[in-house]
């Protein structure tokens, strides 16, 4: 089975493509290199012993994804490129509109074009937005009180997979919701490395742990959680990339959802002192303000995963701490 990943030097991607390269699948990467280093092609061979081929191509290059697709001889997309920080979408709402949504039609003209009818989609939590936040089910509603246009874009290109199975029987979809992706590969060669500023928690940790960034501001402590602090779902990335590799064996026509999360939620002062306790050190912080658009708690509850596609999560927030420092203390050779 030949795969395409897109947005494969990304954070979940190259993790994806490494898991998938260890079990011999035929992979090929694609991304426009705005978020992530072609320098990740080199990792990925030092871990797995292969390169896989790379084509640097923007999802809004027509003429360059249709090259792609003509020699390409693809049975599978895994759809991971887009653009992700929602608060620059809050800001650029058309760049995250015409980039995500405008770049996914691009791919899915390309596909049909040429014949490829399986894809995995790179969702997220988000498109749940306000909705009951407590264990979260694929069948709860989507794309109500969403708080920021990428989660808006993740929403849309949801529906449209839904609109073009209903159009082509032989279309098949499965659409992956991620919760909070964290940690990195255990060889320290791969992590999280956003060429962009981050505005999820783990990144900043990680800036603030190399002293790039002076102390972490935590958005506010009077939420009703354990500790007052906001609580999230963290999935280790490689428990993530091992739910990509369950989905392809399981793809079938039509629309498949599911959930990849824990089903556990861990608060901010839970993160920083999990971290503190891995490093060693302490992590500065300070209490501030709420964050608009932030809510108290979100989890998944990843039964169907478990029950549909025999997946769940093995790796802790332990590990992704170590596996975290671990990738800071070779990457950035600063003891975090
Ligand atoms: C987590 C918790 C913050 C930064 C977003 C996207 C979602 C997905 C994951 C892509 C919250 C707190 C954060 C900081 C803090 N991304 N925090 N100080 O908002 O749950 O989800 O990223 O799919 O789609 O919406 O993640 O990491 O931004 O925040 O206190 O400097 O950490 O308030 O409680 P979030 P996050």
């Amino acid at each position: 089975m030949r795969i395409l990943l897109t947005g494969g030097t990304g954070y979940i991607g190259s993790h994806t493509a490494v898991e998938l390269l260890k079990l011999g699948y035929d992979v090929e990467l694609m991304d426009n290199l705005f978020n992530s280093k072609i320098t990740v092609l080199d990792d990925i061979e030092k871990i797995t012993g292969v390169r896989p081929a790379f084509h640097k191509i923007d999802l809004l290059d027509k003429v360059g994804m249709d090259e792609l697709f003509k020699n390409g001889r693809y049975d599978l997309v895994i759809h991971f490129a887009g653009l992700k920080a929602v608060g620059e979408s809050v800001k650029k709402p058309l760049k995250y509109y015409e980039n995500n949504v405008g770049g996914t039609i691009n791919l899915l003209e390309s596909m049909k074009k040429y014949g490829v009818k399986k894809i995995i989609f790179s969702s997220s939590a988000t498109v749940y937005g306000e909705q009951g936040v407590a264990g979260l089910t694929e069948e709860m509603q989507t794309g109500v009180g969403i708080t920021n246009p990428y989660g808006e874009t993740k929403h849309i290109i949801e529906e449209i997979l839904k609109d073009v199975a209903e159009a082509e029987p032989e279309f098949e979809a499965t659409i992956l919701r991620y919760f909070n992706p964290v940690g990195a590969h255990e060889s320290g060669l791969l992590g999280e490395d956003p060429n962009d500023i981050p505005n999820n928690l783990m990144p900043i940790i990680m800036k603030v742990a190399i002293g790039e960034i002076s102390e972490l501001s935590v958005y506010g402590n009077d939420y009703d959680t354990v500790d007052g602090t906001g609580m999230r779902d963290y999935i280790h990335v490689v428990d993530l990339a091992m739910g990509h590799v369950a989905a392809i064996d399981h793809m079938k026509p039509g629309v498949s959802v599911y959930n990849l999360g824990t089903g556990r939620a861990t608060s901010v002062l839970e993160m920083v002192a999990a971290f503190e306790k891995e490093s060693g050190k302490k992590l500065p912080y300070k209490i501030a303000e709420r964050r608009p658009g932030d809510l108290a708690i979100i989890y998944a509850n990843p039964a169907k995963a478990l029950n549909e596609l025999g997946w769940e999560t093995k790796l802790t927030i332990e590990d992704a701490m170590r596996d975290t420092i671990n990738y800071l203390d070779k990457k950035f050779k600063t003891r975090a």
